[in-house]
């Protein structure tokens, strides 16, 4: 599937965002540690959110959708994860630490999931021995087992998985579990505030050090899956790319805090609760030096929209280091180059000189990259064709036809 962009299309009116993918995946996971129900409102209908809701069906759940909302409950019937699901999506490893403590045994295929770097489980897995599972690989994949008790560990990098899986094995482990250097982003938060309503134990929520004091189980519970930030970046990064003037509502503006701070400054950015205006009348000079880092600071996510921003800006130079996924950089800026970008990469750094682009055929590789791609065609003068399209279906709803309703001439192809 391709998309197919007429670039220079003003962006207008009022766009809404939807829950994020990554904090459903985080919740779903966290779902097996239970047979109660849980009821997900705004959980989106979104490729790799489909994906992990057959994995839990596959493995026994009752999964039930309507409209926006999700209902799974049951007990898991199989504690191996069939792999010809779960190497579809990264998000499958967010079940370990909830199979870990309900069931004390798991086998996972080998997660899949975007190809933007070598993504390691060492955090995850080092983690789950310190609370006295036995990891061991197999030729299929992990196999782990034992019942998690509480203990002290400290990731040596904030990871948000690891993060997920451990405050779900604690959450039912023997005794009292101290986890530092823990992940902070708004979709941890959001799983341990799942976990709360389910009856864990946890002190310092949305810090870097969370205390899990085990309970025996864990009840139903029905919550919000929060909007997604990325999505919400993505619509703003339209609108700057065709100097517009949209206001983007159902968003969590606190949640993107680094990407507004770089917008805030270049354009007319009004900031409510829960909705954002923003107000382009031509493109700034250049985007400074953009350093990607765990939450709060600038997110990998977002890092190829600031990519494309940059190669349309006016003239100025933009230094971006990505310092989480090491392929993210090379594979846009070998497409944005097809543009007429002008843009070098010399190890984790990317250095972008601003100039016109024109429509040229570009092939997304990942989800986000190829998201900067469509930013990047609505701002090139002319036609593009951003082919691959299934990986930004992963993640966005109906991408092309979103855009459209505020404007954008854009249209999938299949
Ligand atoms: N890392 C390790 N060892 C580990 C785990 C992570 O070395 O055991 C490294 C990774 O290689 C990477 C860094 O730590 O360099 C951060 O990885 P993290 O574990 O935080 O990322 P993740 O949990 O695999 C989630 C999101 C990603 C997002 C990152 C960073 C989900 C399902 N995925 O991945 O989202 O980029 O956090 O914020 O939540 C996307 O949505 O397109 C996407 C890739």
């Amino acid at each position: 599937m391709d998309y197919i962009v007429n670039g220079g299309q003003r962006l207008k009116g009022e766009i809404a965002v939807y829950g994020a993918k990554n904090c459903a995946l985080a919740l779903l996971g966290a779902t097996v540690l239970t047979n109660e129900t849980v009821v997900l409102r705004n959980c989106p209908d979104i490729v790799d959110v489909e994906n992990m809701l057959r994995l839990l069906r596959a493995m026994g759940k009752t999964v039930t959708r309507r409209f926006d909302t999700v209902e799974i409950s049951g007990e898991l019937t199989t504690t191996d994860a069939p792999s010809s699901i779960a190497t579809l999506l990264r998000g499958s490893a967010l079940i370990l630490g909830s199979a870990l403590a309900k069931y004390h045994t798991i086998n996972l295929p080998l997660p899949g999931g975007c190809a933007i770097g070598s993504r390691p489980m060492d955090i995850h897995l080092k983690g789950l021995e310190a609370l006295g599972i036995t990891v061991s690989q197999t030729d299929s994949g992990l196999r782990c087992q034992g019942i998690p008790k509480g203990a002290t560990y400290s990731m040596r990098f904030a990871s948000v998985g690891a993060t997920e899986n451990l405050l779900c094995a604690c959450a039912l482990a023997k005794g009292e579990s101290i986890l530092t250097n823990c992940a902070t982003e708004p979709e941890v938060v959001a799983l341990e505030q799942l976990l709360v309503s389910m009856g864990a134990q946890i002190d310092g929520i949305g810090s870097t050090t969370v205390t899990v004091r085990g309970v025996n189980e864990l009840h139903g519970a029905v919550f919000d899956v929060i909007a997604d930030r990325i999505v919400t970046a993505t619509y703003l990064s339209a609108v700057v790319a065709t100097c517009g003037d949209v206001t983007v509502t159902n968003c969590k503006p606190s949640h993107l805090q680094a990407f507004l701070d770089l917008l805030r400054q270049r354009f007319d950015t009004k900031i409510y609760c829960d909705a954002i205006r923003i107000k382009v009348d031509k493109q700034p000079n250049d985007y400074g030096i953009v350093t990607t880092a765990p939450y709060p600071k600038f997110p990998t996510d977002m890092q190829s929209l600031v990519m494309s921003l940059a190669a349309f800006s006016y003239g100025g130079t933009t230094v971006i280091q990505e310092k989480l996924f090491e392929n993210r950089l090379q594979h846009n800026a070998n497409e944005l180059r097809k543009m007429g970008a002008n843009v070098t990469v010399s190890g984790d750094t990317a250095t972008i000189t601003g100039k016109t682009l024109t429509g040229a055929t570009v092939q997304s590789h990942d989800l986000r990259g190829g998201a900067g791609l469509v930013i990047a065609a609505l701002n090139a003068r002319g036609r593009s064709r951003v082919t691959n399209v299934e990986h930004i279906n992963r993640g966005y709803i109906d991408l092309a036809k979103n855009l459209s309703s505020i404007g954008a001439d854009i249209q999938q192809i299949n």
